[in-house]
């Protein structure tokens, strides 16, 4: 079988950094991670109304703020009068919207590997690749690992092909579709992030077999995570800092 792609990644990925134990994709979430033993942290990255890298994961600010509406439409400057800890717990009133760059230096300067996912405002997908991209390669230049970028977003995973080819690619599928070689093949992917429900012994075989590596979203049940990890995949996002983590 194909030679496996080089993966100096840990096989436990904090999910937007802290999982369900802090506000998702913050500062403070990532030092819960940290905490936990975590080595390596996902998180999600847009743009900013006038093009400033945040972490955020939805569409909306709702959710995860004390604001209302798109992001899209925001200004980082707007953006960052919000606050992003409240919704969680009080313990993290006023926790704000981190910039990639922020953590970006956060992650290399404590030694994390970051899963980066480009999690595009709606048509914005192969410019905020591109932005992805191109910070990334500044942020980490001279680090001793290279972020792993990702998407759901075909048109970013391009973007990023063409912006900074060096940097290693993960096609993230909803669902596997049945042309995924031709896909990973496309983006000169170094691995395949499915959704935990489709994984199967066959499937990483297949993937390993192909010349891939295989991660998997979220996977929250400890034994779930086992029979994963029996199997040999590299990669599982998890919530639950507490009971699915890294040996001590
Ligand atoms: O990158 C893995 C996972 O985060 C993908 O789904 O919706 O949590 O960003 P989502
Ligand atoms: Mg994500």
């Amino acid at each position: 079988s194909a030679k496996l792609p080089s993966w100096p990644y840990s096989r436990y990925i904090a999910h937007r950094g802290g999982g369900r134990l802090a506000p998702e994709n913050t500062l403070a979430a990532m030092r819960v991670g940290a905490e936990h033993g975590f080595t390596m942290f996902e998180y999600d990255v847009k743009l900013s109304s006038d093009n400033v890298l945040v972490l955020m994961h939805d569409d909306d600010v709702d959710r995860t703020s004390n604001g209302r509406g798109p992001a899209a439409t925001k200004t980082f400057a707007e953006l960052a009068q919000l606050d992003f800890g409240s919704w969680h717990s009080a313990a993290y009133a006023g926790e704000p919207l981190p910039t990639f760059a922020a953590v970006a230096r956060y992650t290399v300067a404590n030694g994390i590997a970051s899963n980066v996912e480009i999690k595009p405002c709606p048509g914005r997908e192969a410019e905020t690749g591109r932005a992805v991209a191109l910070a990334a390669r500044q942020l980490w230049q001279g680090a001793t690992q290279a972020p792993l970028l990702s998407s759901f977003a075909e048109d970013a995973l391009q973007a990023a092909l063409e912006s900074a080819p060096e940097l290693p690619r993960a096609l993230l599928v909803e669902k596997v579709p049945a042309d995924w070689r031709e896909r990973l093949a496309k983006y000169e992917c170094v691995a395949l992030n499915i959704n935990q429900k489709d994984a199967t012994r066959e499937l990483i075989d297949a993937v390993h077999a192909a010349g891939y590596r295989i991660a998997a979203w979220t996977v929250n049940d400890p034994e779930r995570a086992r029979l994963l990890l029996d199997w040999g995949i590299d990669g599982i996002f998890t919530d639950e800092l507490a009971a699915i983590r890294p040996a001590a």
